[in-house]
């Protein structure tokens, strides 16, 4: 695929050999860790590919002056089949030339050509969100990123895990996505195992399990924790609160200063009074954004 602009630059597929030009551009812009960093950079190329997902840059005589990641995830019903913008950037000194624009419309057009009807995101701040809404998106569900301080007594009663899930599971085909949900879901299961085989410092107690006396799955990617419900198990009954006890568990009481964090819509946040049960625990508003193709 190849989109030609007016300007210099010129959209493509980008291959595992253009990753020392990716990581090049986040230098410049001052990102030396992560996407900056050649073997992370490695690491979250591997975790796009892996789910089927596209990375698309901008070249200027194969300098790449944009980057962006496009997950293609096919989901429990209502989610069903969209594409997920994971990550973009447009070279500090090449913005407001059209180069998003160009990378965000060809992956709507990868994310049609692939069956999807809509394009999701998380924007960074209110400069991608201005951006982000002159594309076309529009709010979607309101979130909030929990730093949920859980002590031990709050898990007794937690449901036992079953053996590991292996990395080929699909659950999220036919379970829901209902806490840790800020990314597609097999791009939150691509990050807990291949971290491991990138000896990730935090691929630390990175796994997935089924739960011994229910269908429910619980998820521990590096950066959060995650829980998949049967549909007819409303996430607010009693039923569900030891699924929730053993997806919290996962990190309760471990390495992580004592925290467990987690992302969970707004309104279940509010229903689940999670906040008001422990006292230190902090929350951050976010808002997926949401655009149909
Ligand atoms: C957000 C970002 C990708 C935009 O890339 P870009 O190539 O500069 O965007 P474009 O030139 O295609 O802009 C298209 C339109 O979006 C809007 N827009 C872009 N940047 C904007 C900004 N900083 N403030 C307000 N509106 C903006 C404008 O309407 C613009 O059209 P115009 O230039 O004709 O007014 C770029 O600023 C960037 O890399 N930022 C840092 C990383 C980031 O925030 N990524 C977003 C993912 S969270």
């Amino acid at each position: 695929m190849a989109v030609h602009s007016a300007t210099a630059y010129r959209v493509r597929l980008a291959g595992a050999a253009d990753i020392p030009a990716i990581t090049a551009m986040y230098r410049f812009d001052g990102f030396p860790h992560a996407q900056g960093d050649p073997e992370r950079a490695a690491f979250y190329y591997a975790c796009v590919r892996s789910v089927s997902g596209r990375v698309l840059i901008a070249v200027e005589d194969e300098v790449v002056v944009g980057h962006l990641e496009l997950l293609l995830s096919q989901e429990a019903s209502p989610l069903g089949r969209y594409g997920y913008l994971e990550a973009l950037e447009v070279r500090v000194d090449r913005r407001r030339r059209g180069v998003g624009r160009a990378l965000v419309a060809a992956a709507k057009a990868l994310t049609r050509a692939a069956g999807g009807a809509r394009l999701e995101t998380v924007p960074e701040d209110a400069a991608a969100m201005a951006f982000y809404t002159a594309m076309g998106f529009r709010p979607g569900t309101p979130s909030v990123d929990l730093d949920l301080a859980v002590p031990p007594t709050a898990l007794h009663g937690a449901a036992p895990l079953r053996r590991p899930l292996p990395p080929g599971a699909h659950p999220w085909l036919r379970l829901r996505h209902v806490a840790g949900r800020q990314y597609a879901a097999p791009y939150c299961w691509a990050r807990a195992f291949l971290a491991g085989c990138w000896g990730l410092p935090e691929a630390t107690g990175t796994g997935a399990w089924q739960l011994r006396d229910s269908d429910a799955v619980v998820l521990a990617d590096p950066w959060l924790v995650h829980l998949f419900l049967p549909p007819d198990l409303p996430p607010e009954s009693d039923e569900a609160w030891p699924a929730w006890q053993a997806m919290l568990a996962l990190r309760a009481g471990g390495t992580r200063e004592g925290y467990v964090r987690t992302v969970v819509a707004t309104s279940l946040a509010d229903r689940l009074r999670l906040l008001e049960h422990w006292p230190g625990s902090t929350a951050e508003p976010f808002t997926l954004l949401t655009c149909s193709v």
